[in-house]
């Protein structure tokens, strides 16, 4: 099926500014690929746009017409690179313990649950169900996935996401070295062989159904203090082997970094632990880095590695406040976001955004700097950030010709919205176009502060729908 979109588009196509492109035209191929985004001065030259480009039949056409929505406009979806699966039911859970209490008192504990038995997988399928579906209903079109140690359940996880079309990164936890909750750990060869097992598993699935699937598996060490230098060893060779992207966390807690600079003495710093057993690249996401040092920003920048910035996570477990301005603009390393459930408790990366921004506040009012993170930096950070840092930048993070169609349409008027609208606020036909971007801005600005997943109406993942929330649009 075609898919030809009529209406507004907002994007960030460059760090800082937003693009908002007044009723456009979006064609949409068969294989979710974008191969226009223009004007056109009618429905009949939109669709000979369409044909030109295929051999494409008017009733294999369908035609979004959003035009008439005056308080609603085409956004990428969202890109969330660092999220616990496994950990979605304690959301919120946890706000008074800091990371490494955190982690034995609440997570492993739950994480430990999802094993290979009856139960465990029973208790998996619901978990990774609705985690699924909720960030797919919060306009999340790509996420890259912590699940637990459990190779068995993280199959059911990869081929859940596979069968609801999400872009979904894989990433098994893996640890050998738990000494304080050692219930939960591998040993090296356990987590060699079903690391393997679960790469099989991910290409497998990429040949089965209608969809190719988008489910790609990620190596991931869940933090340098509960892996043993051989685990490192295997797993950074894993990487070359198979090609693999890499996610894991870095210098999120003070006690965290004084805990690895004991236990890795000669490595210099916390970040050059990984790029000793060849986990830096730049296919590899590192969660939070609130507290690194100049020496590991350049490290970080020089292998194009992207950082994963959490702030509610970062807020709820009292981690600390990144400076990413400085990181944005100083330093030049990609910055994109992450929910990181259930350390976050945002479960949208619109929530996550409005977090960047308060925090961001936050530190300007302690610094001389200028800190302040505006909108249209949370946006770009959202979407593109998030592709670049997912190897993705060419694929998805824009509304553009040559893309994949990962978009998701935001209706401010939907019925129960928490968002009221004035009438003075609508485009009206007597606008100038320079007061209908003004005002188009302002409700984007609006929906940043005060929209949910009520006005994400509708979600596609590759030219796909995966979520529809109003039957006619
Ligand atoms: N560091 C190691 N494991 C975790 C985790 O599950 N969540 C967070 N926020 N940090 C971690
Ligand atoms: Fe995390």
């Amino acid at each position: 099926m075609y898919t030809l979109y009529y209406g507004n588009i907002v994007h960030t196509p460059k760090l800082g500014s937003i693009e908002i492109l007044l009723n456009h035209y979006v064609g949409i191929n068969a294989q979710g690929t974008i191969e226009f985004v223009k004007k056109a001065s009618s429905k009949d030259e939109a669709l000979e746009l369409v044909k030109s480009g295929g051999n494409v039949k008017d009733e294999e056409v369908s035609f979004v017409d959003n035009s008439h929505k005056l308080a609603s406009f085409l956004m990428p979806g969202f890109i969330d690179t660092h999220i616990h699966a496994s950990q979605y039911p304690n959301i919120g859970i946890g706000s008074d313990l800091p990371l490494l209490d955190w982690l034995n008192n609440h997570t492993f504990a739950l994480e430990l649950k999802l094993d290979g038995s009856e139960e465990g997988k029973r208790l998996a399928r619901d978990i990774y169900n609705k985690v699924l579906d909720r960030t797919l209903s919060n306009g999340t079109t790509c996420a890259s996935y912590f699940t637990t140690v459990n190779t068995e359940t993280t199959e059911i996880f990869a081929d859940l996401a596979a069968e609801k079309g999400q872009r979904a990164f894989v990433g098994k936890v893996c640890m050998d070295c738990n000494d304080s909750f050692p219930s939960y750990q591998e040993t090296l060869e356990e987590t060699v062989a079903n690391m393997k097992r679960l790469v099989d598993h991910c290409h497998k699935l990429e040949s089965k159904g209608v969809y190719r699937s988008l489910v790609c598996p990620i190596v991931t060490p869940r933090f340098a203090p509960v892996c043993l230098r051989e685990l490192l060893t295997e797993l950074g060779q894993m990487v070359k082997q198979y090609d693999l992207p890499v996610q894991s966390h870095v210098s999120e807690n003070k006690d965290e970094i004084s805990w690895v600079q004991s236990l890795f003495p000669e490595c210099p710093n916390y970040t050059s632990v990984y790029d000793k057993f060849g986990l830096l690249n730049e296919r590899t996401i590192l969660a939070h880095g609130i507290h690194l040092t100049g020496p590991e920003l350049e490290l970080i920048k020089s292998k194009k590695t992207s950082l994963a910035h959490c702030p509610s996570s970062n807020t709820f477990i009292t981690s600390g406040e990144a400076p990413v301005k400085k990181y944005l603009y100083e330093d030049g390393i990609n910055i994109s976001l992450g929910t990181d459930l259930a350390g976050g408790y945002e479960q949208s990366i619109l929530g996550v955004a409005r977090a960047l921004v308060m925090v961001s506040h936050h530190l300007a009012m302690d610094a001389e700097k200028d800190c302040k993170i505006g909108v249209a930096e949370a946006l770009y950070m959202a979407t593109v950030g998030g592709a670049k840092a997912c190897n993705l930048g060419n694929a998805v993070g824009t509304l553009e010709a040559g893309k994949k169609f990962d978009a998701q349409l935001i209706d401010l008027d939907v019925p129960g919205t928490n968002v009221d609208v004035f009438d003075f606020q609508r485009p009206d036909s007597n606008d100038k176009p320079e007061a209908v971007q003004d005002k188009i801005l302002n409700l984007l600005y609006k929906w940043v502060f005060a929209g949910d997943d009520r006005n994400c109406v509708r979600v596609w993942c590759n030219g796909r729908v995966v979520v529809d929330k109003r039957k006619s649009v």
